[in-house]
C-alpha cells in the first residue's frame, strides 16, 4: 500500500475526530452546549439552559444517569422503547423543580406552557 495514502487517511481520521469534539464545545470538550432544545412533537419543544443546570446542580448524573450525553438521545431512547414518554419530564425536570420550590429554593418552571413553546 502506498505510504503517502496511508498517512493521508490517518490524518483525515484525526482531523474528523478533532472537528467533532470542537463542534461539541470548543472551550470545554465534553461539557456540551450552553443551551439546548429537546424536540417534543405536538406539545412543543422544550428549552433547557444546560450550563445553568450544570453549575447549579454540580452533578451530571441527576440527568445523565437516565439518558446519554448526546443531543437527540432522549428521543432515540423513547423511540426504542428504552424510556417511557414523559419520564424525563415527570421524574426529572418537574420532580426536581417541585422539590426545590417546596424547599423555598430557586427553581424552574412547573407549568406546561412555561416549558413547552
Ligand atoms: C438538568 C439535566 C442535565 C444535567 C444536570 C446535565 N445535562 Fe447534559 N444534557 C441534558 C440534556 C437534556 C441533553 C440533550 C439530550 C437530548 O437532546 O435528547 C444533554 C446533552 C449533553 C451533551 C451532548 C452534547 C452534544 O453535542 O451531543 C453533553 C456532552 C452533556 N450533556 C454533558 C453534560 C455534563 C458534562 C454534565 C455535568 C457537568 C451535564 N451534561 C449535566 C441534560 C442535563
Ligand atoms: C420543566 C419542564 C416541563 C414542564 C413543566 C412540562 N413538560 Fe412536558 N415535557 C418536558 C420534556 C423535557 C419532555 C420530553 C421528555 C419526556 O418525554 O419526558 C416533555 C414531553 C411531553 C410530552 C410528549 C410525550 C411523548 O413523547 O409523547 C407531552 C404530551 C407533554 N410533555 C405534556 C406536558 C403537559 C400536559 C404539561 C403540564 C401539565 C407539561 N408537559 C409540563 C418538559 C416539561
Ligand atoms: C435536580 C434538579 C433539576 C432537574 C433534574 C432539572 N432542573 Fe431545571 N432548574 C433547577 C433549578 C435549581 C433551577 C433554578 C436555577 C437558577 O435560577 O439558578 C432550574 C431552572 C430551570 C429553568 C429556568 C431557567 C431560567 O433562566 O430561569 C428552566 C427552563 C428549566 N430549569 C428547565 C428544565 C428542564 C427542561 C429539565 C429537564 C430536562 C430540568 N430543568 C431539570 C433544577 C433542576
Amino acid at each position: 500500500m502506498n505510504v503517502k495514502i496511508a498517512v493521508a487517511a490517518v490524518l483525515a481520521v484525526v482531523m474528523i475526530a478533532a472537528f467533532s469534539i470542537a463542534a461539541d464545545n470548543p472551550a470545554e470538550p465534553g461539557k456540551g452546549p450552553e443551551k439546548l432544545t429537546i424536540t417534543v412533537e405536538k406539545k412543543g419543544d422544550v428549552k433547557l439552559p444546560h450550563r445553568l443546570h450544570q453549575e447549579t446542580l454540580k452533578d451530571c448524573k441527576v440527568c445523565h444517569d437516565v439518558f446519554p450525553k448526546k443531543l437527540g438521545g432522549i428521543n432515540e431512547m423513547k423511540a426504542a422503547g428504552k424510556l417511557e414518554k414523559k419520564q424525563v419530564m415527570n421524574k426529572q425536570c418537574i420532580k426536581c423543580h417541585n422539590e426545590k420550590k417546596n424547599a423555598g429554593a430557586k427553581s424552574g418552571p412547573t407549568t406546561c406552557t412555561a416549558c413547552h413553546s
